[in-house]
């Protein structure tokens, strides 16, 4: 069954992939954003301006959704780090109250890899490669640390409602394919955050697939590209930037730095690949044994 899905921050970059996508995949979607940035009405895409720092504007805006994808917020450091804290944290503590006020039974938050501290710390420090998701944060920047903040927001409001699917998506480097990434990748530059990235097209479907998880309760997921952006190999890396990180599992050739098995297994989402067809978990929730 084809749903009716709110999309906060619409009009961003992820915001109109994740929007054309759900179309794409048969849903009609509420499409929001801060007055004056939104769109134009299209067939299954009704737009609706909100602030989400806002409890009203944002129980508006999700009127009428059965699963959101929030994808509103600020990026430190291109706004003030208080203004990041506000609008990431209590934009999505609204979002959250909406979403059970109306019953929401999908709701899937735009996090980061940088929730355990990464591309904005001064020394990022990581225990072990691959990264997963239990892996401690040391975040220490505002943007970090709403994301950070954003996760436990998720695990607490699911542990009220046991039923529902609660996913916070650690996204990183949204790029349009591996090319740009590559194109874009530098060893020394991109060493803070693990050479990481995905694609907006990958990224998109894993937004859907969150949002109609047929499986309740909280959980944290990489959506991270299988290869870095450099063609450096992935030991080589870690032993120059970060000698004396242990190895749990073997890193191939230009293998990812963020363990994906949640996503895949969960979610059924691949992180090798870029531009996914739109498949069924897409489409409608399956039943959890599919
Ligand atoms: N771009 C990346 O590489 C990346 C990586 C990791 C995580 N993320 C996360 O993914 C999400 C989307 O990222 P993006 O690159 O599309 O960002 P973006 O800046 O392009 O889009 C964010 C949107 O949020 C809207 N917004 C900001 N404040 C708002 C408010 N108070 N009320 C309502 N809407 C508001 C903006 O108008 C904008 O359209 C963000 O939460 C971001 O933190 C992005």
């Amino acid at each position: 069954m084809q749903l009716r899905i709110a999309v906060t921050g619409a009009a961003g970059r992820l915001g109109r992939h994740v929007v054309a996508r759900a179309v794409r995949a048969g849903h009609e979607v509420i499409a929001t954003d801060l007055p004056g940035a939104t769109g134009k009405p299209d067939g299954r895409v009704e737009w609706r301006g909100a602030d989400l720092t806002d409890l009203e504007q944002t129980r508006a805006a999700l009127a009428g959704a059965q699963a959101v994808i929030h994808l509103g917020g600020l990026v430190h450091p291109r706004y003030p780090e208080p203004e990041v804290h506000r609008v990431n944290v209590n934009g999505t503590y609204h979002v959250l109250v909406a979403a059970e006020e109306h019953g929401l039974d999908g709701v899937c938050l735009a996090s980061s890899i940088n929730a355990i501290g990464g591309v904005y710390s001064a020394a990022p420090r990581y225990d072990y490669f691959p990264v997963d998701e239990d892996h401690p944060t040391y975040a220490e920047d505002p943007y970090s640390l709403s994301k950070w903040i954003v996760e436990q927001q998720s695990a607490s409001f699911a542990r009220r409602r046991p039923d529902v699917a609660f996913s916070a998506l650690r996204l990183h480097g949204l790029r349009d394919d591996a090319a740009s990434a590559l194109r874009d990748g530098q060893d020394e530059r991109n060493r803070k955050d693990l050479w990481g990235w995905v694609s907006f097209d990958a990224a998109a479907a894993a937004c859907l697939l969150a949002a109609l998880r047929p499986t309740p309760g909280h959980a944290v997921y990489h959506v991270v590209a299988d290869r870095t952006t450099t063609s450096t190999p992935s030991t080589e890396l870690a032993a120059r930037w970060y000698p004396g990180v242990p190895l749990r599992a073997p890193m191939a050739g230009t293998a990812g730095f963020y363990a994906t098995t949640r996503a895949t297994a969960d979610l059924g989402w691949d992180p090798a690949d870029d531009h996914p067809e739109i498949g069924p978990g897409e489409r409608s929730r399956l039943p959890a044994s599919a």
